[in-house]
């Protein structure tokens, strides 16, 4: 194993009776960066993060968090290591500030010490004016901004992030994206789960895609994107022609697909290839009008969907809460390029 990489896991297995909940999951993070760990309910994601993070032990596989193996060594990797997430394991009747100081003491930091840590991190986290208040009265983005300030009070350099803004409002989530921003410019490495493509796209150096307790691809957003294909093309027609499909087809890569009206056709292009220009004279050299010409890069949506078949996730539908069964994953090499 690498020096470099400071979560590594080797085909970890990990059933619940009939349950395959990991079913060999690989997953490499080097120092001072951040992975996301994409896919929708049930893929396998929390399995996995509570796998590395020596809340369950793996069937099978191995894993090594900051150099040491996280079952022989469980113990001192999880005095490396901060987590937060859907365990969350903060008292209710306790108010913000004593949650601090006693997750300070219960880790052996000295009473002024724990004192001290609960103030920067409350005034960190902006919540201050929350200190003195009981956890139970905290609103979902607090409690989330607790969990996390929880996980930081030993200072480590591993963190892991079990879905850090599910459910928050878009105000609650740019200002967790800036924290977590933060955390990695003071070169913590980071993994987060997150049903969000949006929120993968801005904040990991690299995805893992996981659906079925596998990972289906991974790499940067970027790589991603490419693996799904070019650009598409988009031309709407003034009038249907019926020369349009063909006058098109020296710039694509696959099929031209047509509306039912003849006037919109869609296809894919090659990346970077800058043919605006080239398909509008060729379109004109033949006496067919455009309306409109657009290109359209792949998102991650276009990823998730050729991957799992699943379209992803919205931040409107994760608040509601989908749960619907995915068809069996495509493996990334039966995508079209
Ligand atoms: N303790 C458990 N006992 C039984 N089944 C479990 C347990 N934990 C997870 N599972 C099952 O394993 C599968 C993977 O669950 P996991 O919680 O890892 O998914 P997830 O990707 O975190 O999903 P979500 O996005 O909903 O949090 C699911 O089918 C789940 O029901
Ligand atoms: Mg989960």
């Amino acid at each position: 194993m690498s020096d470099d990489l400071v979560i590594e896991a080797v085909d970890l297995h990990k059933s619940y009776g009939a349950t395959q909940a990991a079913a060999g999951v690989s997953l490499a993070v080097p120092r001072g960066t951040i992975l996301g760990v994409l896919g929708p309910n049930g893929a396998g994601k929390t399995t996995s993060v509570r796998m590395l993070t020596t809340m369950t032990r793996p069937d099978s596989g191995t894993a090594r968090v900051a150099g040491l193996d996280v079952v022989a060594d469980a113990d001192r990797v999880r005095r490396r290591i901060g987590a937060t997430g859907q365990d969350a394991t903060l008292d209710e009747a306790l108010t913000g500030r004593q949650n601090l100081v006693l997750i300070g003491r219960l880790s052996k930091l000295g009473r002024a010490e724990a004192k001290a840590r609960a103030t920067e991190l409350l005034d960190r986290f902006d919540l201050t004016g929350a200190g003195e208040r009981q956890v139970k009265g905290y609103s979902g983005g607090m409690r989330r901004r607790l969990d996390l300030a929880a996980s930081l009070v030993t200072r480590p350099q591993v963190l892991f992030l079990d879905e850090p803004t599910t459910g928050l409002d878009p105000t609650s989530r740019l200002r967790m994206w800036g924290v977590i921003r933060e955390l990695v410019a003071d070169g913590t490495t980071l993994l987060l789960t997150t049903q969000y493509l949006d929120e993968a796209d801005e904040l990991a150096d690299a995805i893992s895609v996981i659906d079925h307790g596998r990972v289906i691809a991974d790499g940067t957003a970027a790589e991603l994107k490419a693996a799904v294909g070019g650009q598409q093309l988009e031309v709407t027609l003034s009038a249907a022609h019926p020369g349009a499909a063909g006058a098109l087809s020296p710039f694509v890569t696959g099929a031209v697909s047509l509306s039912d009206d003849g006037r919109h056709l869609k296809a894919a292009v090659p990346p970077g290839s800058g043919t605006a220009t080239a398909v509008i004279r060729a379109l004109d050299a033949e006496g067919i009008a455009v309306d409109d010409l657009q290109f359209h890069h792949p998102s991650l949506d276009d990823v998730f969907f050729a991957l799992t078949g699943t379209p992803a996730t919205t931040a409107d539908d994760a608040v509601a809460g989908t749960t619907d069964p995915t068809p069996d994953a495509i493996e990334l090499e039966e995508v079209p390029a």
